[in-house]
């Protein structure tokens, strides 16, 4: 069912200076910063040859991003993003071996406009898992 990691998301807590060290430091390509306000994040893509880094930031105190950051000061790895050819059938698929999946339980459309799951990370080792469709 899972393809290919689409993205890994690390929350930042200055989103200028992960920039610049991604760009300067790391030598990394990365891209302008793209306004999430419906998602409640600001971010910037690392563009690498076989997938992406994305360097998540709050847009406000009540984001999830937030709360992460209040957790995890320094930043830290938020989640990882595998890809799906069919969202609707991963959510069956996952409903049927008792997987939760986050909200109402419904594919949104994620940051980059294509059809997402959030996964727990209690039922993950720890790790929040993105499903998105491509
Ligand atoms: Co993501």
């Amino acid at each position: 069912m899972i393809k290919k990691i689409n993205h890994i998301a690390i929350a930042v807590p200055d989103l200028q200076a992960a920039i610049h060290q991604y760009e300067t430091t790391l030598g990394g390509k990365v891209s302008p910063i793209i306004e999430e306000g419906e998602h409640g994040v600001m971010l910037a893509f690392v563009e690498l040859d076989n997938s992406k880094i994305e360097l998540l930031h709050p847009l406000s105190d009540d984001s999830p991003i937030a709360k992460f950051l209040e957790k995890n000061p320094h930043g830290g790895i938020h989640h990882i993003c595998y890809e799906v050819n069919d969202i609707m059938a991963a959510k069956e698929h996952l409903e049927r071996e008792g997987a939760k999946i986050l909200g109402d339980g419904t594919p949104k459309i994620g940051a980059h406009g294509k059809r997402v799951l959030f996964l727990h990370p209690k039922d993950f080792n720890g790790c929040l898992i993105e499903l998105e469709e491509i």
